[in-house]
C-alpha cells in the first residue's frame, strides 16, 4: 500500500543524512554494546530464583491481567516495592513497566502549570518526551554546567515550584555531574532535584545502589529513577520518593494508570537481581575492567578522543555518521560488537563509538579492541 507523503519524505531525509536506523538481530560476538553491565541478564541463578519465587508466591501466571488500579496489583508487587525502597534508603518505590514509562509518567504529571523545569541539554529522550506533555515551562542548560544553571535559576522570577533534572551517569557520554554541589544548591534554593540513575544502578555504590547513595545525597533528592533493563539485567523501573509522591503518581501518572501492570515474572526477576547485588563479585570485576580500559586508552594514545568517564560507558568521538559507521563495521567484522551512535541521537559533529564495558569482558578483549581502534583513529 502507498505510504503518506510525510513518511516517504522523512525516510528519504534520513537516507540522505546517512542516519537511517534499521533493526539487526543480535549477533554473536564480543559484547561491547549491551547494557548488561554485570552479566545479570544471562545469570542462571537469577533466572531460577525468580521462578522459585513465583512458585512460592503462587504466581505461576503469564500476565498481570490489568492495570495496578484494577486487577493487576498483587501483594508481591508491593513486597518488591518495599524491598527496592529499603535497598535504596527511600521512603517508597513505585514500579513501572520501563524507564521510558517512568520518566514520561513523572515529567508529564509532577511539574504543573506555573512551575519551571531546568534540564541538562543531554537528558534522555524519555524525560524530554515527558516534559513535552507537561504544562510547566522548561529550560535547558549546558551539559553538566552548574555555573550556567545557577545563573539561569538566579535570574528567574516565578511563584511556582522549580525542578532540576539530571542523570547520575549520562547514557551517551558516560559522565557524571557535580551532584553534591547540585544537591546543596537545590536544598539552599528550595528546588526539587530529580536524578535518573539508569546507568548507575549496579555500577556505583557499595552494593551498586547508585551514585546518589554513594555520595549520601538521598535525603536531598526529591525523586530518583531506577531502571532495571541495564545493570540489573531485567525489565522495568521504579521511581523512588516520598509516600505523597507515590500517592500522586498512582493518581496522575498516566503511564502508570492506563497500562497493564508490570508482570509478576518481571517483578520476580527484579527481586532476584536485587538479591544478587547483595553479594555479587561482578561489580568489582566491572570496576577493574573500567580501570583497565582507561589505562589502555592512554597507552594507545586515544585519550583525547574519549569523553572522560568513570562509568561502564566509554565513548570515543568520531565525527560524521559515515566515518563512525565505517569504523564500527570494521570492528564488528573482527567480532567486536561496538555500536556507532549517530546524529540525530547525538548532536551533529559528536557522533561516537559507544563502548559498554561489562564484568565479563576479558582484559585480552579490551586490549584487542583498543589496539584495533587505534589503527583506524588518527591521533
Ligand atoms: C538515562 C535513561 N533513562 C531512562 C531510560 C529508559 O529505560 P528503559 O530502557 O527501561 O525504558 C534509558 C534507556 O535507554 C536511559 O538511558
Amino acid at each position: 500500500m502507498k505510504s503518506p507523503h510525510g513518511i516517504q519524505r522523512k525516510l528519504q531525509q534520513r537516507k540522505q543524512n546517512n542516519s537511517l536506523r534499521s533493526l539487526s538481530v543480535t549477533a554473536e560476538g564480543i559484547d561491547f554494546y549491551s547494557n548488561d553491565y554485570l552479566g545479570f541478564a544471562k545469570s542462571k541463578t537469577i533466572y531460577t530464583e525468580a521462578i522459585q519465587l513465583l512458585k512460592q508466591k503462587n504466581l505461576e501466571v503469564n500476565s498481570a491481567t490489568g492495570s495496578r488500579l484494577i486487577s493487576g496489583n498483587t501483594n508481591f508487587h508491593e513486597e518488591v516495592e518495599a524491598q527496592i525502597a529499603n535497598f535504596h534508603q527511600a521512603e517508597t518505590a513505585l514500579l513501572f513497566n520501563s524507564g521510558y514509562d517512568a520518566n514520561v509518567g513523572f515529567f508529564s504529571s509532577v511539574p504543573q502549570r506555573g512551575d519551571v523545569v531546568f534540564y541538562d541539554e543531554l537528558i534522555h529522550a524519555s524525560i524530554r518526551d515527558g516534559l513535552q506533555m507537561s504544562l510547566a515551562k522548561t529550560y535547558k542548560f549546558k551539559h553538566n554546567n552548574l555555573k550556567e544553571l545557577q545563573r539561569k535559576v538566579d535570574k528567574l522570577t516565578t511563584s511556582g515550584d522549580i525542578f532540576i533534572v539530571t542523570e547520575s551517569v549520562f547514557s551517551m557520554d558516560g559522565d557524571t555531574p557535580e551532584l553534591e554541589k547540585l544537591a546543596n544548591f537545590c536544598t539552599r534554593k528550595n528546588i526539587f532535584l530529580i536524578v535518573d540513575e539508569a546507568h548507575a544502578l549496579g555500577v556505583f555504590g557499595e552494593k551498586g545502589e547508585g551514585i546518589i547513595q554513594q555520595q549520601n545525597l538521598q535525603d536531598k533528592v526529591f525523586a530518583r529513577i531506577m531502571t532495571f533493563g541495564k545493570g540489573l539485567g531485567a525489565h522495568g523501573a521504579a521511581i523512588l520518593g516520598s509516600s505523597q509522591l507515590k500517592e500522586f503518581l498512582v493518581n496522575f501518572a498516566r503511564s502508570f494508570i492506563y497500562t497493564t501492570a508490570i508482570s509478576p515474572h518481571a517483578v520476580a526477576t527484579i527481586s532476584s537481581a536485587y538479591q544478587a547485588l547483595e553479594n555479587s563479585s561482578a561489580k568489582e570485576k566491572l570496576k577493574q575492567n573500567i580501570q583497565y580500559f582507561q589505562q589502555q586508552v592512554e597507552k594507545f594514545q586515544l585519550a583525547s578522543k574519549f569523553i572522560k568517564s568513570e562509568s561502564a560507558i566509554q565513548s570515543c568521538l568520531i565525527p560524521g555518521n559515515e566515518q563512525v559507521k565505517t569504523i564500527a563495521e570494521s570492528l564488528q567484522q573482527q567480532e567486536f560488537m561496538v555500536k556507532p551512535i549517530l546524529s540525530p541521537t547525538v548532536p551533529v559533529g559528536e557522533e561516537r563509538l559507544r563502548f559498554c564495558l561489562h564484568s565479563y569482558n576479558s582484559q585480552e578483549e579490551i586490549f584487542k579492541v583498543l589496539q584495533l581502534l587505534a589503527t583506524f583513529v588518527s591521533k
